[in-house]
Formats: structure tokens, sequence, C-alpha cells
């Protein structure tokens, strides 16, 4: 049975750069604050009126796709992972397969929505396709916008600091060379806490899981619409929100996790990883799991203070810029790991 090998990496974030001493200007917050809780010194913002989530994930998947030697007609499969799909329905992936120009020859596009761990998910779901024979040149996108999507008022100042806009890709093909491709991937999920990161509207819900409290349905009008009422749009309830303490302590225990879990599998142990890319939630996240795993500095790659957390967009990000660092060459051991909204964790780990 073939492995996958990653045969191209790409990645594209907008050009306006967004510091911390411009979000001052907007919010009570401060450079020191943003800096000290997450690490995160700038962020990108796209073009508004001109980028979406496709078109940023069209840009970084051009560069895979030229960098492994092909051109958008030759992919056979389609893997978006984002969770600020350009429209609630259809997904992104189709959007990208549009703007690469290559909507009529009719590949198959999947999205998948599941956060910050998308990417790795993604890459999992495409890993098995190659592994079978079903596809030979996956793309896997991982593209992101939240600047059009958070509350930039004083209420979501925990949540807007954080976030940034930017896409990276990969191209998976098959591989026949024994010491190299992706090893093994884990994916995670607990549904018990899918609220405690989550953007709730619009949404089916209705109020079940979360009761009605300032939503104003209309319970006289059997067909009043409910994804979206003009009550949450008065009341604020058209924005993500986190329990960032919560967050952060299971952040802190599931990623070590998954990262064993995928290590023992092989037979590895944290010492044997030439570069871990972890997804770029929050930098005291990062060196906190770095300190756990006693890992040094130059086994894990950390850029969230350029760009802030991309979500599914990071760990692509942080992998095609470690690779233009050189700081992938062929046959290191590479960990991914993702936590994020679900919850959902996951991680990854290949021979490049
Ligand atoms: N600027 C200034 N002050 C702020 C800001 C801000 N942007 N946001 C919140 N505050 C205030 C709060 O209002 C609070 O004020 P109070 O004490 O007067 O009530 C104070 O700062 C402390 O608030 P906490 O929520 O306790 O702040 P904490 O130290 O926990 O830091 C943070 C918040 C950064 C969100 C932290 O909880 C965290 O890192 N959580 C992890 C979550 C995370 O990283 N999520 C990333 C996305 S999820 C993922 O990718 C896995």
């Amino acid at each position: 049975m073939p492995k996958s090998i990653v045969a191209g990496i790409g990645f594209y974030v907008p050009k306006n750069v967004v510091t911390n001493h411009d979000l001052e200007e907007r919010i009570d917050t401060s450079d020191e604050w943003i800096q000290e809780r997450t690490g995160i010194q700038e962020r990108r913002f796209i073009t508004r009126f001109e980028e979406t989530t496709g078109t940023i994930g069209a840009k970084a998947a051009r560069v895979a796709i030229e960098r492994a030697g092909l051109e958008p007609k030759d992919i056979d499969f389609l893997i978006c992972a984002t969770l600020s799909s350009d429209y609630f329905f259809p997904g992104s992936g189709v959007i990208i397969q549009r703007e690469l120009g290559i909507n009529k020859l009719g590949i198959g596009c999947l999205d998948v929505r599941n956060q910050c761990s998308g990417f790795v998910y993604a890459l999992s779901i495409a890993d098995q396709y190659i592994r079978s024979g079903m596809y030979k040149n996956i793309l896997v996108v991982g593209a992101e916008v939240h600047s059009t999507g958070v509350d930039f008022t004083n209420r979501g100042r925990d949540v807007c600091v954080i976030f940034g806009d930017g896409a990276g890709a990969v191209v998976l093909q098959p591989t026949e060379d024994p010491h190299r491709g992706i090893l093994g991937t884990k994916l995670h999920a607990d549904g018990e806490f899918a609220e405690k990161l989550a953007m709730i509207n619009p949404g089916s819900h209705s109020g079940v899981h979360i009761g009605e409290e300032g939503y104003g349905f209309d319970h006289d009008d059997p067909l009043s619409h409910l994804y979206l009422t003009q009550a949450m749009y008065d009341n604020d309830l058209i924005y993500p929100t986190m329990e960032g303490q919560f967050v952060f302590r299971m952040a802190v225990m599931k990623f070590p996790e998954v990262i064993k879990e995928v290590l023992d599998e092989h037979g590895y142990t944290s010492q044997d990883i030439d570069l871990l890319v972890p997804h770029q939630a929050n930098l005291r996240i990062s060196q906190f799991v770095q300190k756990r795993m006693k890992l040094r500095d130059d086994q894990v790659i950390n850029n969230i203070h350029k760009y802030g957390n991309t979500t599914a967009a990071s760990i692509p990000i942080a992998l095609c810029e470690a690779w233009e660092d050189g700081r992938v060459q062929e046959g290191d051991l590479i960990c991914l790991a993702a936590f994020g909204s679900g919850f959902t964790w996951a991680s990854a780990l290949m021979r490049w």
C-alpha cells in the first residue's frame, strides 16, 4: 500500500497588516495585554469586498500545485478545511475549485468543518484516499477569514484580538519510498464542550441545547425563520464566543496526549521529532506543550506573533514557512498537532 507525501506546499496571507496598536485604537486593549496572554504582535486581514476564504484558499493552492510540478487540472480531489466558508452553504471547497478554473472537470470537493483541527482531519482523509489508491493528486487547503465575523467592540475583545486571516495548502501524492510519507494520524473529539468555543448563530438549534433567552423565536408562527432572527442581531448573539481559561486548560492537556499517542504508535519519543508544528492557538499554549514534551526551541515552530490564530490555516502556513526557511528537510520526522472548537483534537506524523 503506498504512503502519502507532501509533493507541494504553499501559503498566502493578505497584505493588510493589523498590529495590536491598531486594535488599541478601536477597543479597550493594549499591546502588552495581547502579547503577554497570546504572543500575538500582528495579524493579517483580507481586503474587504475583494478577498474571501475561497479566493485566499485558491491563492495558497496555486503555490502548492506549482511546487508539486503540477497544474490545477491535474488535481483529482479537493478537500477544504475552514470554519469561515464564503457562504453558510455550500462550503468553500467548490469556490476554490472554481477559482482554480477546474470546476468543469467535475472533481469531488469535500468540506471539513473541524475548526482548529480541520487541517489535520482533512490531511487524514486525504491520506486514506491516497493509501487506498482512489486518488493520486489531492489538494488539501486550510483557509480562514475571521476579520469579517468577529466582534470588534469591548464585548468581544477577548476573541477578536486573537484571530487573523490566511490560507495554506498541500498537494498529497502516493509514494512507494518506504522511508518517506505520512506514518499515521490520530483524530479525537468530545462534543460535551461544543458550546465552550463556538459561533452559535446562524444555526438550526432553535435553543434546544442552550435555552432560548435572547433569541426572540416566534412560537406562534410554525414557519417563522429560526436560523437568524432580529433579536439575535439586537442582542449581539451573532459572534464567536469562547470560555478562554477552560479552552486553555483543555488544550494544554489534549495537545501532549495526542502527540504522544501518534509517537507511541510508531515507536518514537518526543526527542525523535525534528519539527513539531502545533496549531498556532496561542503562544502560551505552545510553550506549555513544548515544556511538557521536553522539546528544544528548534524542534517547535511558532509564528503566531505575525499572523495571530488562523484556525484551520495555521498548520499549513507554519509548515510552509518552516519549509521555505529550510527547517524541513527530506527524511525529517514532522509532527502536526491541533486542538480546537468541538472540542476536536488531532495529530499527524510524517517522514518528509
Ligand atoms: N485586552 C485587555 N483586557 C482584556 C482583553 C483584551 N483584549 N480581553 C479580556 N480582557 C480582560 C478581561 O475582561 C478580564 O478583565 P477583568 O479581570 O477586569 O474581568 C481580564 O482581561 C482577564 O480576563 P481573562 O479571561 O481571565 O484573561 P486570561 O488571562 O484568561 O486571558 C485568554 C484570556 C488570552 C483568552 C486566555 O484565556 C487564553 O489564552 N485562553 C486560551 C484560549 C485560546 O487561546 N483560544 C484560541 C482559540 S482556540 C484554539 O485555537 C484552540
